[in-house]
């Protein structure tokens, strides 16, 4: 399926370049109280978020719910905006920080940054057609003659697999895998070049998502796409990805090529939610005594002292305790651990290449 190795850039272009950085990205949303809505606390959803997307590379950002994944991905596309922090979008040469642009200086970035959401039914309006919910972004970025939008439409339909008669019908009349056919079709209406795509899968059967995976690699290929996608599954990460980001209560605490994270997971919330991907290979699955995530998941309003994760975790210490530990790297991965070095974590593939 990946023709490339994982970890490496598709488009052939260089690992230095950037298509989009978040400096120390912030979304904190306030809790207020009483009868003149005092903030009594924040919400710390995305609390201090850098990193890079390369062109042409798939970014994955796992973690289980709550994390923060959904807000950061909204942050990136700017349909919040951001507490704090920086997001520089490159474009020829140029660089725009689209953090705080308004609705009206962020226009012209709206179609090169495009979102897929969860639930495609959801996300469909049920008494439009088709034609009128995928042609919609090409007539709200200038296209008016309708014989235009109508044959745009259908050739976005045969390339997402849909046959072009399908645009006369409403969502019912599809499948959860058609639906999410058509609301891909959509997004790359306006031939964006980021898609955020967020949990776009989680609500298909196993061999939907699988196919439905296949359709936004080749996607990628053919439009020159560069994606971050967003799950709570690493299971489905491992297959699409380049590269992994793995949250933590608003935070990134790892951060490596899909091949290192599998094979030699640093931080022990990585090497958690990897014991609970099931492993076609029985020796894996069997081997060593594999981490458990025990507890919940950490309260972005009420964030744990020192490593927000210590409270679950096996290895934790006085100095996780009392000690916030940040992003750094170690061979070629980024991990916010103290003890990261010492750790020997169980990964799921063999060997890293
Ligand atoms: N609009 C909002 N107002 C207040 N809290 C929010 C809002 N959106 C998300 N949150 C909170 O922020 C945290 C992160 O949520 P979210 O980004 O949806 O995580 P994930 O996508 O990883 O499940 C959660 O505690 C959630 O309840
Ligand atoms: S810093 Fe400490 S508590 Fe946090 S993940 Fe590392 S060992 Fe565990
Ligand atoms: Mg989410």
């Amino acid at each position: 399926m990946n023709m490339v190795p994982a970890g490496l850039p598709r488009s052939g272009s260089l690992s230095s370049e950037t298509l989009l950085k978040a400096e120390d990205v912030k979304v904190h949303f306030p809790v207020t109280s009483g009868f003149f809505k005092k903030t009594v606390k924040h919400i710390r959803a995305v609390d201090g978020i850098s990193l890079s997307i390369r062109p042409g590379e798939t970014l994955s950002i796992v973690g289980e719910s709550g994390c923060g994944k959904t807000t950061l991905g909204q942050a990136l596309v700017r349909v919040i905006e951001p507490t704090g922090g920086r997001i520089l979008y490159s474009q020829g040469g140029q660089e725009v920080d689209l953090a705080h642009l308004s609705p009206a200086e962020m226009r012209p970035y709206r179609s090169d940054i495009r979102m897929i959401f969860q639930d495609p039914f959801a996300s469909l309006n049920a008494r439009r057609r088709v034609i009128d919910i995928v042609g919609e972004p090409l007539r709200n970025f200038g296209m008016t003659d309708k014989a235009e939008v109508e044959a745009t439409v259908a050739d976005l339909l045969r390339r997402v697999g849909l046959r072009p008669e399908y645009m006369s019908r409403y969502p019912y009349a599809f499948s959860g895998g058609e639906r999410q056919r058509i609301g891909i079709a959509r997004a790359l209406s306006v031939r964006p070049k980021l898609v955020v795509a967020d949990e776009c899968v989680s609500a298909l059967d196993v061999s939907i998502q699988a196919q439905t995976l296949n359709l936004l690699q080749d996607l990628q290929e053919e439009f020159d796409l560069t994606y971050v996608f967003i799950s709570h599954d690493l299971g489905v990460v491992e297959y699409i990805s380049d590269r992994v980001a793995v949250m933590y209560a608003g935070r990134v605490v790892e951060l490596a090529s899909v091949e290192t994270l599998f094979s030699r997971p640093r931080h022990p919330y990585t090497a958690a939610l990897l014991a609970s991907v099931p492993r076609p290979d029985p020796r894996l699955a069997r081997s060593e005594k594999r981490m458990r995530l025990k507890g919940e998941v950490a309260d972005p309003a009420n964030r744990p002292g020192g490593c927000a994760f210590h409270p679950r975790c096996p290895f934790a210490t006085d100095e996780c305790r009392a000690v916030d530990p940040v992003l750094r790297a170690i061979d070629d991965s980024e991990v916010a651990c103290h003890h990261a070095e010492k750790l020997d974590l169980k990964g799921v593939r063999e060997n890293a290449a």
